[in-house]
């Protein structure tokens, strides 16, 4: 097992349902720690720059405009296998697809408003938390 750390935003849609405890619960009662939060309002630039890789993509200024419609809350997590561990806990990204009792089948409406991001891989996590935490705002190792 590997001790990892993952990016995790709240976007908007949850934020605005007041759910944030009910999701870190879940993220504790799954056995990762938040090692970084900050609630943040993005910029047009900053959500544009997080999701670059998906900029081709036709739904690129859908979700870019969802991403600024209100704040979210960013965190880092970490625990044993913490990418998958959280990609499990999200469920699928449409919440119409998500296995019952994951965080999109509860809070989520739509695949455009599904409720959370979590990083793809180790690798991923790493350029994720770094765009949003400096590293003196990271619980160290
Ligand atoms: S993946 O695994 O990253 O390739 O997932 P993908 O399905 O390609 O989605 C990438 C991100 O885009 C969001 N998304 C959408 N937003 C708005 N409208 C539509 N139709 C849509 N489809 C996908 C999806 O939630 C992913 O965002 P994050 O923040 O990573 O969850």
């Amino acid at each position: 097992m590997a001790l990892e750390r993952t990016l995790s935003i709240i976007k908007p849609d949850a934020v605005a349902k007041n759910v944030i405890g009910q999701i870190y619960a879940r993220f504790e009662q799954a056995g990762l720690k938040i090692v970084a939060a900050k609630m943040k309002q993005l910029s047009r630039q900053e959500a544009e720059g997080f999701y670059a890789v998906h900029s081709e993509r036709p739904f690129f200024k859908a979700l870019v405009d969802f991403m600024i419609s209100g704040p979210v809350m960013i965190s880092a997590l970490e625990g044993e296998n913490a990418v998958l561990a959280h990609r499990d806990l999200m469920g699928a990204t449409n919440p119409k697809e998500a296995a019952p009792g994951t965080i999109r089948a509860d809070f989520a409406e739509s695949i455009d408003a599904n409720a959370v991001h979590g990083s793809d891989a180790v690798d991923t996590a790493k350029v994720e938390i770094a765009y949003f935490f400096a590293a003196t705002e990271v619980c160290p190792r």
